[in-house]
């Protein structure tokens, strides 16, 4: 396979420096060949700290188990985006970008948002993720249906194989609490985006989460038992499968951090970062949209910090039967 489109986005991820593909391999300015296996170019290198790295390992082990979100059922482009349409998220992600941007998710594991976004030919669209068993899924949607425009890279957020200030869009969704140092994650992330370009990132919810945290004691304490307590687990359109593949990453994760509002806020505000919107909303909706529409990079109102409290509390409600993830976009100045 021929990667000449990436290159222009991807970087040596020990130097920074341009790749250049020669056969199966895709090589650095100072000589170091980074593999091209199975159509997946392997940029993955441990990260500088050792400490850090040690739980970046765990993380790799784990996903390379517990691959997600699943395929099972998803056999065609068309029922991939039923699938991603009915979660309002993948919608409002596809209305909001530009046909012919280029958007670089990271930590996509089995890159059906990827796939999803891929299916506008014109865009560029790139799956970054360190599970290998999760990027294969990707890919062999890709090459099943023939989507030239997408393409999957193993690499550590860490240690980001991608050029500096490169894409439009990035998305990071229900990835940087799982890693030891979620700012830092954040800061490198905005790197590879363009001035003027767009951060979409999805954390657990401090608030939202707290209803699952005593679930978890109870089932801690209970040897899993008491499963239904979880409303995912009741759901009657979900399978067996799914459903454990849910429980292994809700409860027995061995690395995860909550997130609120305003820390996520601080971060932008540390990083020149315009807030964009949040879904679910903080303030209030724009004008012209509807619970079910929402405009994802349109400028919204950011509320105060009362009013953020009082959202997230209402969360554990909402959200936080559903994992409690919230997601916040952003514009790169
Ligand atoms: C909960 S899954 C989320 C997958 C997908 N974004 C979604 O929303 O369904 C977390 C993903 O983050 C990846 N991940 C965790 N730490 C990472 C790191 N340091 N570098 C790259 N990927 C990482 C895992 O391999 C896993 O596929």
């Amino acid at each position: 396979m021929n990667f000449d489109s990436v290159l222009q986005f991807l970087a040596c991820p020990e130097t920074g420096d341009t790749l250049e593909q020669e056969n199966n391999n895709l090589i650095s300015k100072n000589g170091t060949k980074y593999p091209i296996t199975d159509n997946i170019p392997r940029l993955l290198i441990p990260t500088k700290s050792k400490e850090e790295e040690k739980v970046r390992e765990k993380m790799q082990k784990f996903y390379e188990t517990v691959t997600l979100p699943g395929y099972d059922g998803i056999d065609s482009p068309s029922v991939l985006m039923d699938k991603a349409k009915k979660s309002g998220f993948g919608r409002w992600l596809d209305e909001a970008i530009s046909p012919m941007a280029s958007v670089m998710e990271v930590g996509c594991g089995t890159g059906q948002m990827t796939n999803f976004l891929g299916l506008v030919s014109s865009r560029k669209v790139m799956g970054i993720d360190q599970s290998i068993p999760s990027l294969k899924l990707g890919q062999a949607f890709k090459e099943k249906f023939d989507l030239k425009n997408v393409s999957f890279i193993q690499g550590n957020i860490f240690t980001l194989p991608a050029k500096n200030n490169s894409v439009d869009i990035l998305i990071c969704s229900g990835v940087l609490h799982h890693t030891p140092d979620p700012y830092k994650g954040f800061t490198e992330l905005l790197k590879k985006v363009k001035p003027g370009g767009y951060i979409v990132i999805g954390l657990y919810n401090s608030y939202a989460r707290i209803p699952l945290g005593i679930r978890k004691i109870i089932f801690n304490c209970t040897g899993g038992a008491l499963r239904n307590l979880d409303a995912h687990m009741r759901r009657k359109d979900v399978d067996k499968s799914k459903k454990e593949i849910w429980f292994s990453d809700q409860y027995k994760n061995p690395h995860e951090s909550w997130h609120s509002v305003d820390e996520v806020l601080k971060w932008f505000e540390k990083n020149k970062v315009e807030f964009v919107s949040c879904v679910p909303n903080i303030a209030g909706r724009m004008g012209d949209e509807t619970p079910q529409n929402q405009n994802l990079f349109k400028i919204h109102p950011k509320g105060s910090s009362i009013q953020h409290i009082a959202k997230q509390l209402g969360w554990m409600f909402t959200i936080g039967r559903e994992g409690g993830l919230f997601v916040l976009t952003g514009r790169k100045q």
